[in-house]
């Protein structure tokens, strides 16, 4: 009896607060998926360099090469290589999805693949994508369409990448014929994924191609990479003008924007100041920018961009949240990012060592509802080894999704990140992210369930959807 009064009391105390209770058992008591409205999008996330296998741009030269003390780019001495050969076995994927209840799919395209030498269309891999869009309408799930998520054909690298502005041109060109081909069978588009992450790993902290250490450059990035996503909608808006679910929007675009909830390591004034101009340049600057059509931003001392650009005010239909974290942060105020970022001991972590805080989806989903724009989780999970903690990971961040809404957010959808293992970055194959663990070793890439599909599966039958047996 008095094991039952402990359990409700947590429950009780969430009725009587305005500030959701992420005590574990309110949590585990919620019947997930009800609160949501039936067009609720949930799905799972993916990209085309960490799961299709055989691209050649960018990335695949840098997994090839080596630091200066001989240490491979990739700390685990892995290349992304055949990956979960998903370009050979997205009709396998769909059946996972199905297996899920899945109702939507955010997937990438390899613009690589696409258009290897300048102005070179690879019609066959246009349809296969096409193809691939057609056969999730289908089925009932929505295909979301990411452009660009963080791999350059090398022709564009070679000639200086993001920080040359032709690369906005061809990105441009890009993403006009992306519009024309597969406008018929996708309305939801997510222009480019995670301008701040690329800008900083790239050019601030070099540990992914280019490999730079130049806030300058890493200005630039970002700053180009915002007016690309500007220049994507622009071409989106004009080619795909065909409404391929009869929702009355031939698209809806947005970019994955990544978000950290910055802690400060202390109370002094240093730690605070830091941790908030830290907010401020990654969580903020990106938002801004499409709030108001002008990108600003600024390192004090070292860097200012303060210009206008055109379409990019009015450019979203929602913004994509990718959240999986919170950082501490201590001020260095003689180093480039002016502080270390760390996760202090005792506090519970993801196999990557990212603390684990379902509380910070909720406070930026409700952070961002000032900007009159619905929202979408565009990524969300942790690297499992065993796949144990995933299904309370799971949970938990649908919790908060709920709790935001419940507070007038407006979430229109979660996308789980993500269905399989995939190659994670300079991390390599080491981290697994999957609902479906993959077996790399094996000829078939043998896909098999982890414990988290059973939770997804509830959560899609609460919300009427019907997980396939
Ligand atoms: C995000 C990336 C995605 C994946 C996850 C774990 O930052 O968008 O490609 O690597 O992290």
């Amino acid at each position: 009896m008095t094991h039952r009064l402990l359990i409700a009391l947590p429950l009780l105390l969430a009725a009587c607060s305005d500030r959701p209770n992420f005590d574990p058992d309110v949590v585990k008591a919620t019947r997930l998926g009800e609160a949501l409205p039936r067009n609720f999008m949930l799905g799972t996330s993916t990209s085309a360099h960490q799961i299709e296998g055989g691209n050649e741009n960018d990335w695949a030269v840098w997994e090839r090469g080596q630091w200066p003390d001989g240490r491979p780019h990739i700390k685990d001495g892995t290349v992304s290589g055949e990956a979960a050969d998903s370009w050979n076995r997205f009709d396998e994927d769909v059946r996972l999805m199905e297996r899920l209840g899945a109702n939507a799919y955010r997937f990438g395209l390899e613009w690589a693949r696409l258009e290897p030498t300048p102005g070179a269309w690879n019609a066959e891999a246009m349809a296969r994508y096409q193809s691939w869009a057609r056969t999730l309408r289908q089925k009932g799930i929505t295909p979301l369409v990411t452009m660009y998520h963080f791999t350059l054909p090398t022709w564009v690298s070679e000639a200086g990448g993001w920080e040359n502005p032709a690369t906005l041109e061809a990105f441009e060109a890009y993403a006009g014929r992306v519009a024309e081909a597969l406008g018929g069978e996708v309305d939801w588009w997510c222009t480019v994924n995670e301008p701040n992450v690329l800008a900083v790993l790239g050019y601030l902290d070099g540990e992914w191609p280019p490999g730079k250490k130049d806030t300058k450059a890493m200005a630039t990035v970002l700053s180009h990479l915002l007016e690309a996503h500007a220049r994507a909608a622009r071409q989106l808006r004009q080619k795909d003008t065909v409404d391929a679910d009869g929702d009355g929007h031939a698209t809806r675009i947005g970019l994955a924007h990544h978000v950290r909830v910055f802690q400060p390591a202390s109370g002094t004034t240093a730690d605070t100041a830091v941790a908030a101009l830290t907010d401020a340049f990654f969580n903020e600057s990106v938002t801004e920018a499409v709030r108001t059509g002008r990108i600003r931003l600024s390192v004090p001392g070292q860097v200012s961009i303060d210009r206008e650009v055109a379409d990019l005010k009015g450019s979203l239909d929602y913004l994509g949240i990718n959240y999986y974290t919170r950082d501490y942060v201590r001020q260095y105020l003689g180093e480039p990012a002016l502080s270390r970022q760390y996760v202090p001991r005792g506090r519970e972590r993801n196999d990557l060592g990212w603390d684990i805080y379902p509380e910070g989806l909720y406070l930026f989903l409700t952070r961002y509802a000032h900007l009159g724009l619905p929202l979408l989780v565009t990524e969300n999970g942790m690297p499992d080894q065993t796949g144990e903690r995933r299904p309370y990971y799971l949970q938990s961040h649908l919790y908060a999704v709920e709790q935001a809404r419940a507070q007038g957010a407006d979430v229109m959808g979660y996308f789980h990140w993500s269905l399989l293992d995939n190659f994670e970055w300079a991390e390599g194959y080491e981290p697994k992210f999957g609902l479906f663990s993959v077996d790399l070793a094996s000829p078939e890439k043998t896909r098999t369930e982890t414990p988290a599909v059973a939770t997804f599966q509830d959560v899609a039958r609460n919300l009427g959807l019907s997980p396939s047996p």
